[in-house]
């Protein structure tokens, strides 16, 4: 299984270079963030565990990565959830269905008073630990502390390569989440990270990175993007950004994540353009290193939902 070292290629967009870390050609259950940010677990000795206990959503690609980490290290997954469509159960698909494949146990929390996570600390481990299971319980998406050895290792990966391009400065573009990737990200490099909120919005986005870290100076810097867009909704501009990438670079993004970064870099190359064709100087010229998170298993479930849409609209 490759856990590290990932090429990195050189694209254009709009004209403009962009260098983009291929972390979506790990491995095919750990593509991207996933690799790095459950690569202390893939590393560590589980033997003595019984039981994974994650959460999220029923889509996530965290779910699948998880359900791959419990069947590698024989292991029991317990995946909490709030809402599972009867759709869904119906019609088994994507990460879901991958899930199910690797005998994940996906269970819906279905309590007015508590939280997912609540539920999982005040109920779930508590009983696991009186039946004698033990546990280990892995938060949303690896936001924790586990994840910043992996995201390290990527750091890493990621001086050297600028040192190989002898270039004494850089900007590190990804899109976030729960902001552990970019966190962790920006904690061990010297150059400046640029996230945009994909999840929840800019302060929600922020609350995670204090969750995290309360020293703000070692917080990445969060793009600006140029609306609020609502995670998981479908969008014409996502699509459109998606598909002309996959035609002009032949590489696939994800289709949750990716769209919303490519767009702030779209609307900051806009006027990067219209400035040089104004004869203005560009105040930002340092490489630009996307951080390509994989993702594509949910590509599956987002790309017919589009068609469906597009039908609609034409
Ligand atoms: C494809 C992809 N991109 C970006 C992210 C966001 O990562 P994070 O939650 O670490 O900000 C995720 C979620 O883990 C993801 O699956």
């Amino acid at each position: 299984m490759q856990l590290r070292n990932t090429p990195v290629d050189e694209i254009e967009f709009l004209g403009h270079q962009v260098y983009v870390k291929r972390d979506d050609l790990l491995d095919v259950a750990f593509t991207g963030n996933k690799a790095r940010k459950f690569y202390h677990f893939l590393q560590q000795d589980l033997s003595q565990v019984d039981i994974l206990v994650g959460h999220g959503s029923v889509q996530a690609n965290s779910l699948y990565s998880l359900s791959v980490l419990a069947q590698l290290k024989q292991c029991q997954l317990y995946y909490y959830v709030d809402h599972l469509p009867q759709y869904l159960i119906d019609n088994p698909q994507g990460n879901y269905r991958a899930a199910l494949a690797q005998g994940a146990y996906i269970i819906v929390v279905d309590s007015l008073e508590l939280s997912v996570i609540e539920h999982i600390q005040q109920q779930v481990l508590p009983r696991l630990a009186e039946q004698g299971q033990r546990a280990v319980f892995i938060p949303e998406g690896g936001r924790c502390q586990y994840a910043e050895m992996g995201l390290k290792i990527l750091a890493d990966e990621i001086k050297a390569w600028a040192a190989a391009k002898s270039y004494a400065d850089i900007r590190v573009v990804l899109p976030a989440g729960t902001g552990t990737t970019a966190l962790f990200l920006q904690k061990h490099l010297p150059f400046e990270v640029q996230a945009c909120a994909c999840v929840g919005g800019d302060g929600y986005l922020k609350q995670q990175f204090l969750a995290l870290c309360v020293d703000e100076s070692l917080h990445p810097t969060i793009m600006k993007a140029d609306k609020k867009y609502h995670f998981g909704k479908l969008y014409l501009p996502f699509y459109h950004i998606w598909a002309q990438l996959k035609q002009t670079t032949n590489i696939e993004f994800d289709l949750l994540y990716d769209p919303l970064a490519w767009l702030c870099l779209q609307r900051e190359f806009t006027i990067a353009n219209e400035n040089t064709a104004a004869g203005l100087e560009n105040s930002d010229n340092r490489p630009i290193l996307y951080i390509h998170q994989g993702g594509l298993q949910g590509n599956e479930t987002m790309l017919p939902r589009y068609f469906r849409k597009l039908s609609f609209v034409k």
